[in-house]
């Protein structure tokens, strides 16, 4: 047996998860209080008989025991199997007990060194020097983030690096050279700054690269997807920021290199980057395991961006709840975080912004404003108000975040606000935003009686393994590592198999290695799975088809669950917000709304 069954086998879900939360019996399952989000009703579930645990409310997620662990615990798939490992005295080795440095981090140290030195010691370095001086940067600042410079001339990385041993397989893995098309491989960075990019130990894992005129396009290249790097995982600055943010609890999150080194320059010492993209599920995480409130500093022009805005609905679930609203024994153990967002005036960015007034930073900082008021205030502005279609649209969003906050007083806020943008009474948007919960669930057991047509390209599908669809997309995904950037991260929650979760994040983080050696004959099975041939449009479609069908299934089931739980206890489980009735309730929310506007004349 291996230690993934090994472990899963020893799991008692039950006294496992008694470690954290206060449970009773309830029916054949155990019920308590969420201990991921802030309830005053139990909605928290333990079923021995699955070894699973689930929340039927805010967080609307669940598992097994190690995903329990992972999220409790604040730890990987592999660090929550060694944790469950040493509970049960079992003796692994999960780690390698090797510590030295791999090839691929003393290539990325050797670079970093002899970056630093020809921006010390060329003629063009001192035209670099000059450059980050000018930009403000003081020589110790240059120091400290070991900015470097890349040669334009004879001079190469790789000629040094090939004399001191490396391979050039070995630095092309890394990303520090690549082939050109005549088969020879030449330096990845030419005649730019570089920002040398440290994990939280400090060690380079890849590197950015700013061209010093205006003319060089594009400004920026960054380190392409390694072994060692993938910029969805990474934040540029944590090894510095760290012990500020873990001593306030308090971190800042801004888009550029620059900006981070400013911000440190000038003692503003919790800044970190998101490396030019929005945050991912997979940095949320870290960032939680360190601090429980950051604020986003966004330049005004992508504060202004639909996709800015997206991402921080899409945020609000992940952040859930301020620190300060936990209450009871349970908040020493939880880290729940906090996001505010601080807007930046107008053709500014942080490092101009400290730069020209270091001591309106605290307070542009203390100004930021809640995910919430910042939609209240920009979502209006993309719509045309004195339209019902705008109305709509506008209902639909906030409707949509109404019905994951479970404090009453937000929403009631949430509601007000409402009602003057929209220009529509209390009652309209109650009897909107209301439920009609037996019915629901009525409807969810007449689904379940339908049997499920498998259909389009997912169709020939076996159905003999535990979560058939969960090992097609995975299949698909190993198979066809291009269609990785097709989906999002966030998706992770339609994988009930924590092994299968821990898969799907590792391939999109690029860190499948590290998961190979966990899950034991798991991964060769999914990747010789014999798929239909496709072409490339057909295989997004099976994807998306089947994130489809897995979002179904898990809405199906989910209610079913719940059903059967109210059928056996009565008690009120009415304060539960699961996936489905949020979806449930979107539809709803455009049915009542259309309706009740033709009938009051709204306009
Ligand atoms: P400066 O212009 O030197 O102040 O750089 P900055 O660090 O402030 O960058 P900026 O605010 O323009 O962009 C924010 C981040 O987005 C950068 O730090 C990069 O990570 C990323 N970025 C910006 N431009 C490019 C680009 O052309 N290509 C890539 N790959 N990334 C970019
Ligand atoms: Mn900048």
């Amino acid at each position: 047996m291996g230690i993934l069954e090994d472990v899963k086998s020893r799991i008692e879900i039950a006294e496992l998860i008694e470690q954290y939360v206060q449970i009773n019996l309830s029916g054949q399952n155990y019920r308590g209080l969420c201990p991921f989000h802030e309830e005053r009703t139990p909605s928290f579930f333990i079923f021995p008989q699955t070894k699973s645990w689930r929340c039927f409310g805010a967080c609307a997620d669940g598992g097994d025991g190690i995903s329990f662990i992972m999220k409790i615990e604040n730890l990987t798939f592999k660090d929550a199997l060694g944790f469950l490992a040493k509970q049960f005295g079992l003796n692994i080795r999960l780690t390698q007990p090797n510590r030295s440095l791999t090839p691929l981090q003393e290539a990325h140290e050797a670079a970093t060194i002899y970056y630093q030195n020809y921006l010390k010691e060329s003629q063009e370095g001192k035209e670099a020097f000059e450059y980050l001086l000018n930009r403000g940067l003081h020589p110790e600042t240059i120091n400290n983030f070991k900015l470097g410079l890349s040669p334009t001339g004879r001079q190469t990385l790789k000629g040094h690096l090939i004399s001191k041993g490396f391979k050039e397989r070995e630095l092309m893995e890394a990303g520090l050279i690549k082939k050109s098309q005549n088969g020879f491989s030449y330096d990845m960075f030419n005649g730019r700054i570089m920002f040398p990019i440290q994990d939280i130990s400090s060690f380079t894992i890849g590197f950015g690269a700013r061209s010093m005129s205006n003319e060089i396009e594009p400004k920026y290249i960054n380190s392409p997807k390694t072994p060692l790097f993938d910029k969805g995982s990474t934040l540029y600055g944590i090894d510095k920021a760290n012990e500020s943010i873990r001593n306030s609890g308090t971190g800042v999150i801004v888009e550029g290199y620059m900006d981070v080194i400013t911000a440190h320059q000038f003692g503003f010492k919790n800044v970190i980057a998101s490396m030019g993209t929005s945050l991912t599920s997979n940095q949320v995480n870290q960032l939680s395991s360190i601090g429980n409130e950051y604020i986003l500093a966004l330049d005004a022009d992508a504060a202004g961006k639909e996709a800015t805005i997206r991402s921080l609905e899409n945020a609000w679930k992940t952040f859930e709840v301020p620190a300060s609203k936990i209450n009871g024994n349970l908040a020493g153990r939880i880290k729940k975080t906090s996001v505010r967002i601080a807007t930046l005036p107008n053709g500014t960015d942080p490092d101009n912004f400290i730069q020209q007034n270091p001591d309106a930073w605290n307070y542009l900082i203390s100004e930021a404003k809640t995910i919430i008021d910042f939609l209240l205030e920009v979502l209006p502005k993309r719509y045309d108000l004195s339209s019902n279609d705008g109305k709509l649209q506008v209902a639909e969003r906030f409707g949509i975040l109404l019905l994951q906050i479970d404090d009453a007083e937000t929403q009631d806020y949430v509601l007000e606000q409402l009602e003057v943008m929209l220009d529509v009474k209390r009652h309209t948007l109650h009897e909107i935003l209301g439920i009609n919960r037996q019915a629901l669930i009525q409807k969810a057991r007449r689904d379940k009686t339908k049997v499920e047509k498998v259909e389009g390209y997912a169709a020939g599908f076996s159905n003999n393994s535990s979560s058939p669809i969960e090992d097609y997309v995975l299949s698909l995904l190993l198979q066809n590592p291009d269609l990785a950037v097709e989906v999002s991260e966030a998706k992770y929650l339609l994988f009930q198999n924590s092994e299968n979760r821990a898969i799907f994040l590792a391939i999109l983080s690029g860190s499948i290695i590290n998961i190979n050696s966990i899950v034991e004959g798991g991964l060769e099975r999914l990747k010789l799975f014999s798929l239909p041939p496709m072409d490339i449009q057909q295989k997004k479609e099976a994807l998306n088809q089947c994130l489809q069908r897995l979002e179904k299934h898990n809405i199906q089931s989910l209610t079913l669950l719940e059903s059967t739980l109210l059928d056996e206890d009565k008690s009120n489980l009415e304060e539960s917000k699961i996936l489905d009735t949020v979806r449930q309730h979107h539809s709803r929310l455009k049915e009542l709304f259309l309706s009740t506007s033709n009938e009051k004349g709204i306009n």
